[in-house]
């Protein structure tokens, strides 16, 4: 793959695909990992002398604009990042985004509004997206793949562009796939695995490939109650995938065969209905069972004290470690304990830690983690658990030749 150093960018319009996909509060927003992740990048760039055209989705509008997922809040941020106006388009092809680019001059940014508000962008038809790509092949010159997070996306923005113009990687893609190597080629060992959020059926790949290579699997969050259930145990009200209890059972005896450790929590934290995250208001009914006294009429919303401190020991030898998703509904001061104490695991460990993914890495730093702390934080939650199932990535074969 080339990489900047590889392009003559002077004087020229350069189109960087970015992972802007942050998360929003209204206008605020509450965790700006991502825009930082990539300024180095753009940064680079413009004091190469390139006029700069960033470009992203934010969340998931159905193809045609739509005021609550524009990128406006995120074109401040990163002027305030980059320490100069960032130049806001209201669309991605049209009247504004072809002014704004023809105003650029040499060291000047422009950032365009959603590129999702297009439907060519996310289309199944290749001839829809192809034509959305020609589109912004038109407004630059030179191509910057650099948004890691939708690498794992056929999207005409992350696949179809890089085929219509010179391109490149990005530095922040470049570190985050050099990573993703000490995870799947030569391994420091013990490997351990910690893997939360809601759904089972999300991480079924991921689990697959990982039981011929991780020594340990540690199971939190929602999807947690899946294993419980598979188990036998009564799990109430807690998020139960019920068509996944066959593929679960099958995992855990293909564990033991392969010598792999699985670690499920021992106890939860429940309560009688979900939690609200924004006033963050006791929750009604809560209490700390073992997981084989789930109350029928109560939910599991976080691992208990019991099984953060089972984590904690599960990790402490590790030599290397990766995390996805979080424990509980860390959003929720009452059930962030154990996405808290997987994230103290791993600073009071000596391994090379990996927190892969939105969540788990907007969890570490919502709940007052120093990041540089850790080996590394991924800007990419779905990309890097497909790059761990050994999926080829759309977005990085486009980079390659
Ligand atoms: C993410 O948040 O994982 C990326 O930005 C990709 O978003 P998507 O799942 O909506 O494609």
């Amino acid at each position: 793959m080339k990489t900047i150093e590889d392009l003559d960018v002077a004087g020229r319009r350069v189109f960087v695909r970015a992972d802007l996909n942050v998360p929003l509060s209204g206008d605020t927003i509450t965790d700006d990992g991502r825009i930082r992740a990539v300024a180095p990048t753009i940064a680079k760039l413009l004091q190469s002398g390139a006029k700069v055209i960033v470009a992203s989705h934010l969340g998931r509008p159905k193809g045609a604009p739509d005021p609550q997922f524009s990128l406006a809040p995120v074109a401040v941020r990163l002027g305030e990042i980059l320490g100069k106006p960032v130049a806001f388009a209201t669309d991605t092809v049209g009247d504004s985004a072809k002014a704004t680019v023809a105003a650029l001059a040499d060291g000047e940014v422009t950032l365009l509004e959603n590129l999702r508000f297009n439907a060519g962008e996310t289309s199944k038809d290749d001839a829809e997206r192809a034509a959305f790509a020609d589109e912004l092949a038109a407004l630059a010159d030179l191509y910057v793949g650099d948004g890691f997070g939708a690498v794992h996306r056929k999207h005409a923005s992350v696949y179809d562009l890089p085929a219509r113009l010179p391109h490149a990687v990005g530095d922040l893609i470049a570190t985050e796939v050099a990573v993703l190597k000490r995870l799947t080629e030569e391994v420091a060992r013990p490997y351990a695995v910690v893997l939360g959020g809601s759904k089972v059926s999300d991480k079924v790949g991921v689990i697959d490939n990982l039981l011929g290579k991780a020594d340990r699997i540690l199971i939190g969050g929602g999807m947690v109650f899946t294993f419980l259930a598979a188990l036998g145990h009564e799990v109430g009200a807690s998020l139960l995938q019920k068509d996944e209890i066959p593929t679960v059972l099958e995992y855990l005896e293909r564990a033991k065969k392969n010598g792999v450790e699985f670690v499920l929590p021992v106890d939860v934290a429940v309560a009688g209905s979900f939690p609200d995250v924004k006033t963050g208001a006791p929750a009604e009914g809560f209490e700390v069972v073992a997981v084989d006294g789930i109350p029928a009429d109560k939910l599991g919303l976080d691992i208990g004290p019991r099984s953060a401190e089972l984590f904690a020991e599960k990790l402490a030898d590790a030599a290397t470690v990766f995390w996805n998703g979080p424990m509980g509904v860390f959003e929720h001061p009452e059930f962030a304990a154990g996405t808290r104490a997987v994230a103290q695991a791993l600073l009071d460990g000596d391994a090379f830690s990996v927190v892969g993914g939105g969540d788990s890495a907007a969890a570490v730093r919502i709940l007052g983690f120093d990041e540089t702390k850790f080996g590394h934080i991924s800007t990419g939650g779905g990309a890097s658990l497909e790059y761990l199932e050994g999926k080829t990535l759309p977005g990085l074969a486009a980079l390659e030749g």
